[in-house]
């Protein structure tokens, strides 16, 4: 099978160029001039004023994952969907191990949970809750079967909370073996001092969700976080950042050449405390609507959005993921109505990571190039994936999205295919969408209808850490 891609403006994080793209069968075959012959094509795809760009990596996402009393709601087959829709064609996704067991059978149950669902292709990143040295072996056999990360929490005490010892024993292991960290930066025992005492004082609503994990929680857990790898001499990738003063002290690690990379999310770049607050009605009904924004960390106050935009720009970010872990208002948000520290935490974005980030490039705020790499090429670099995946290039999967600068698209929960039920960003209307999405040269979204087959997508092993 042959497709040819006319006409369009390839766009990689370094390059901008006019070029017909050649795909055969899953692989791009050849970048030429236009109207070059290069024998018969299957099928055309004429890109004239439309970007060419590599598919989507979202290198965060948690679908089906059991998390504060109930599931993330969309499962591998609605949510990697909701992915193509919206141009992204790899995920990694965190398998969870539960303490007290090995990490074989959380990475065999996160198999069984894609296999045979998936609509793109995933790879796994591994959460260890407890890494005694049977557990610290065996994440040398996870390396070997391409889960070649694992993430590590600060905050969740009893839960997912890790203490510093087991954390830097766990680093020391993943140096030896070539595998990344990447840490959930929060301090969380005193967080949880925090809820307990405004839960104490009647303060239940939504929004008292980031009154008690302030700014300061996430600044010192990144800085020890950052301390802790340059004390075992590893590598480190902070996750979800949301904030400037954890920003400050990436900034200050990468300074003083520290291999430190970190990832921020579309929400923490267009949503704020604000959203938290709810409806301005008053009443406990209007102010619980902020449950659809509780996540973790919180959304901050707006002036935040600025030095984030920033770090992205100057790539002090590296990356921008979703950290999509998605939960309807009904049945499941709910649980923590009277309680705020009962909400799930999590938001929906799978979908919509792409044409908030082209917003920013509309804006000035970063180029063409830099929405590639943060999108795409640099979460195949860092997790191991390139460059098979995250860029336009010869030999590479064909994963590619054409990508209209002037398709006028409504992130409502109407037009959006991720299952919970709402959307954080109903009413916005962004200009720039996927028109064609192209999956290991498999055409499985055109101009927003799908094609692809559930059980298609295929488990990526990934290599060692190489920066
Ligand atoms: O609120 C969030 N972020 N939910 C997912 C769990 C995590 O810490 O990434
Ligand atoms: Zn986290
Ligand atoms: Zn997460």
């Amino acid at each position: 099978m042959r497709t040819l891609i006319k006409n369009g403006t390839c766009v990689t994080a370094s390059d901008t160029f006019v070029a017909d793209l050649w795909i055969k069968d899953d692989k791009i075959e050849a970048l030429v001039a236009p109207g070059t012959a290069l024998g018969q094509a299957d099928r055309t795809i004429d890109a004239q004023g439309r970007y060419v760009i590599p598919g989507g990596i979202d290198a965060h996402t948690h679908l089906d994952m059991p998390f504060g009393g109930t599931t993330s709601i969309d499962d591998f087959e609605s949510g990697t969907l909701a992915a193509a829709y919206g141009g992204t064609t790899t995920i990694v996704d965190f398998a969870i191990q539960q303490k007290g067991t090995m990490l074989r059978q959380a990475l065999d149950t996160w198999h069984a949970k894609a296999e045979g669902k998936a609509h793109v292709d995933y790879a796994f990143h591994l959460i260890a809750t407890d890494v005694p040295p049977p557990v610290l072996a065996e994440m040398g056999e996870m390396v070997k079967e391409g889960v070649t990360s694992f993430k590590l929490f600060m905050a969740y005490p009893g839960v997912l909370l890790l203490d510093d010892q087991s954390i830097f024993r766990a680093m020391l292991r993943a140096g030896e073996l070539g595998a990344l960290i990447c840490m959930h930066a929060e301090t969380g025992l005193p967080i949880d001092v925090l809820v307990e005492r405004a839960l104490a004082a009647g303060h239940t609503a939504p929004v008292y969700h980031a009154l008690t994990r302030p700014e300061v929680a996430e600044a010192t857990g990144t800085e020890r976080a950052l301390a802790l790898a340059e004390m075992a001499k590893v590598p480190v990738y902070l996750v979800h950042l949301s904030a400037q003063r954890a920003l400050e002290r990436v900034m200050e690690a990468r300074d003083r050449g520290l291999p430190a990379y970190a990832e921020t999310c579309p929400q923490y770049l267009f949503l704020s405390e604000d959203d938290l607050r709810g409806k301005p009605a008053g009443d406990g009904e209007g102010e619980f609507e902020g449950a659809k924004y509780v996540c973790t960390p919180p959304l901050r106050p707006k002036h935040h959005h600025d030095h984030l935009w920033r770090g992205l720009r100057n790539h002090d970010l590296q990356v921008v993921s979703t950290d999509h872990c998605p939960f309807c208002m009904k049945g499941q948000k709910e649980l923590g109505r009277g309680d705020f520290s009962k909400i799930p935490n999590g938001m929906p974005g799978i979908e919509t990571r792409l044409h908030l980030l082209y917003e920013g490039v509309r804006e000035g705020k970063i180029s063409l190039n830099r929405f590639v790499e943060i999108t795409a090429t640099a979460p195949a670099k860092i997790f191991g994936m390139y460059p098979k995946k995250g860029t336009i290039a010869v030999g590479a999967d064909a994963d590619v999205v054409v990508w209209d600068p002037n398709k006028r698209f409504e992130l409502s929960h109407k037009n959006l295919h991720m299952r919970a039920d709402y959307a954080p960003f109903e009413g916005k209307t962004v200009v720039g969408a996927p028109s064609h999405v192209l999956s290991r040269g498999e055409l499985i979204i055109e101009n927003d209808k799908a094609s692809s087959k559930k059980g298609r997508g295929r488990f990526v092993r990934r290599a060692t850490f190489s920066l």
